[in-house]
């Protein structure tokens, strides 16, 4: 069954160089696909959608660039809430937020305490992620909690183990998109994505259109999913 979705939203950047433009131009064309990820996904009854928009990573790229991306970022979440909403999406945001400026974390807060309770979708937004951090800060959390006498050494297992990162509560995802052409996870969902589906394609993001969603969903249920057993197949 397909009920998470996750995808490495990549090549903006080489959409807009191919066409002379400046990199921002990709990024707000960009956001235009994500927006219809969404719609994409409520359509296929798909629960949820894990986006990763900004990496750890990728505060180390210009000045301009990020805070171009701040500001793409600031202005979506004040434009694109209200229609959310109204659509039933719940927007959940994984990542170090904590390194994000102040207003864009109050906003975050504000949008994910709006939708709380929407049903249709729930659309995660990576920010700021990265999946090692993710997993050292778990790691340091359980650690504190045996130190304190909360949590048992021997009730550590890879269920409580994943209740300590930002993912907690979500499922792992199923079909793991990536777009631009290159085949690398970039420290995304790590420890989620052990049995994910991956799927890669030459798309830049920009031109992934609900047309190329259907095709990698297609692609997902072409595939036998094993999970280390013998084929199912092979059993009959
Ligand atoms: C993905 O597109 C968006 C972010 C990483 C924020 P890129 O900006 O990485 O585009 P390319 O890979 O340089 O084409
Ligand atoms: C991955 O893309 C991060 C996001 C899409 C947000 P990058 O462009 O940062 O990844 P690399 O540098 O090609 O691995
Ligand atoms: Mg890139």
């Amino acid at each position: 069954m397909l009920k998470h979705v996750a995808i490495i939203m990549d090549g903006n950047g080489r959409w807009a160089k191919a066409r002379h433009l400046p990199r921002v131009a990709g990024h707000k064309k960009g956001a235009e696909s994500a927006k219809a990820a969404i719609e994409s996904c409520i359509k296929h009854k798909i629960q949820y959608l894990t986006l990763y928009a900004f990496s750890s990573e990728n505060w180390g790229r210009p000045e301009d660039e990020v805070k171009d991306l701040m500001n793409l970022l600031r202005f979506y979440l004040d434009s694109e809430l209200k229609n959310l909403h109204k659509n039933n999406v719940r927007l959940r945001f994984v990542g170090d937020t904590a390194k994000l400026e102040k207003d864009i974390q109050d906003k975050i807060t504000a949008a994910e305490k709006l939708t709380e309770n929407n049903t249709a979708l729930t659309a995660c937004i990576a920010l700021s992620y990265g999946s090692r951090q993710e997993i050292t800060n778990a790691i340091k959390a359980v650690a504190k909690a045996i130190n304190d006498g909360t949590l048992k050494i021997n009730e550590l297992d890879e269920d409580t183990l994943s209740n300590y990162l930002y993912t907690k509560n979500i499922p792992d995802p199923d079909l793991l998109i990536r777009t631009g052409g290159d085949q690398r996870l970039s420290n995304f969902l790590l420890w989620q994505s052990a049995y994910t589906e991956l799927y890669f394609t030459e798309c830049f993001w920009p031109e992934f259109t609900e047309a190329e969603f259907t095709k990698a969903v297609e692609a997902f249920h072409s595939r036998e999913r094993r999970f280390g057993q013998t084929s199912v197949k092979e059993a009959i």
